[in-house]
């Protein structure tokens, strides 16, 4: 039996950014190389309207993440891609999940505690609060074995393999357990600040950034203050950070020793770093553009046509154990 791998990608950005690309875009266009690997892909749009009331920008955002995934080098022949709300049974199976999940439970969630903390609980959507019960059902739905996340999604997956336990456990096996699938070396890809880089921080470099922007962007990362014939440490200094995402192991090495080395400039190592980014994002963009919107509706067409019959057999089976089939 082929192993299943899942992941969802919220349509609520304009674009695409590296933190998302290490995250999420790579891992999934290596693992749709791999042919003993079923893969599914799905944009996360129902996710979206906790964020965006927006119908062209969801549209639009749509058509940005697909076609940036098929020109960071995703195989659509090997590759479910597919619109969340074209397969109706993950909410169907998101009521059924909602019914076993205590309130104590959710308020635990990071996704929650983060909108209390903005001071507003009240206003706090049941599209929000409910998140993790969706995202549980997006998962389960498909039986995946693994399931790629960035770090702050770990929560959520735990969630989804204890609500399937319960299930499993109250009703009769009927769901695979997931394990997240996140890559330690970039679960969280920093920028300027050390917090993590973010469409909500506004503190990107986009993939399809021009190489001005990159430049600039990249000129902002802050550094000490050591002088540049001095040894520094590449562990502590943010240019490293970004730079050994582009590096395999034996440059990264290469890297650190030219930092310990003494006699490194800081603006140097900017203008590689930049140039090193922008022959990276340069053919992206240009197949990028070879892509047409009617290519992206066919695929998600098929792709909603082939993992329905799997949602539709799952959600009839859970209906069946509690008890609705007659
Ligand atoms: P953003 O943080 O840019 O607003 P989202 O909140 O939409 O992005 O996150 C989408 C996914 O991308 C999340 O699962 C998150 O884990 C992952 N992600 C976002 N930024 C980073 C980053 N800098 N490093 C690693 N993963 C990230
Ligand atoms: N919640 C995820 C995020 O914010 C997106 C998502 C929704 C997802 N459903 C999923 C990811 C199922 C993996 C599996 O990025």
């Amino acid at each position: 039996m082929k192993k299943r791998v899942l992941t969802g990608i919220k349509p609520t950005g304009e674009q695409l950014h590296l933190g998302n690309y290490f995250w999420a875009i790579e891992p999934m266009v290596r693992f749709s190389k791999q042919p003993d690997l079923e893969m599914f892909m799905f944009i996360a749009n129902l996710h979206a309207l906790t964020a965006l009331h927006d119908a062209a920008s969801i549209r639009k955002n749509t058509y940005t993440i697909v076609k940036t995934y098929l020109a960071c080098g995703l195989d659509p022949a090997h590759v479910h891609i597919y619109n969340q709300s074209d397969i109706s049974a993950h909410v169907e199976l998101m009521r059924v999940f909602a019914c076993m999940t205590n309130l104590w439970f959710m308020k635990r969630m990071h996704a929650y505690k983060a909108a209390v903390d903005t001071g507003k609980e009240d206003d706090i959507t049941m599209g929000t609060f409910n998140y993790p019960v969706l995202m549980a059902s997006d998962i389960l739905l498909y039986d995946p074995h693994i399931v790629p996340v960035g770090k702050d999604q770990k929560q959520h997956v735990e969630y989804a393999r204890d609500v399937a336990q319960k299930f499993n456990h109250q009703f009769g096996d009927t769901f695979i357990l997931p394990e997240p699938y996140i890559q330690e070396s970039v679960a969280t890809v920093p920028w300027i600040d050390g917090r993590k880089m973010s469409k909500s921080y506004n503190n990107y470099i986009g993939l399809f950034d021009d190489p001005e922007t990159i430049r600039k962007k990249v000129a902002r990362i802050p550094t000490d203050a050591i002088p540049v014939a001095d040894p520094k440490d590449p562990e502590t200094c943010n240019i490293f950070a970004i730079y050994k995402l582009f590096l395999d192991e034996i440059e990264q090495k290469k890297l650190a020793d030219r930092y310990r080395a003494g006699g490194l400039s800081y603006k140097d190592l900017k203008a590689e770093l930049s140039d090193r980014i922008i022959s990276f994002t340069t053919p992206i963009i240009e197949r990028y553009a070879a892509i047409d919107d009617q290519m992206v509706q066919d695929l998600l067409i098929e792709g909603a046509k082939h993992v329905a019959p799997r949602a539709t057999a799952k959600i009839h089976d859970v209906y069946a154990k509690v008890g609705f089939s007659m």
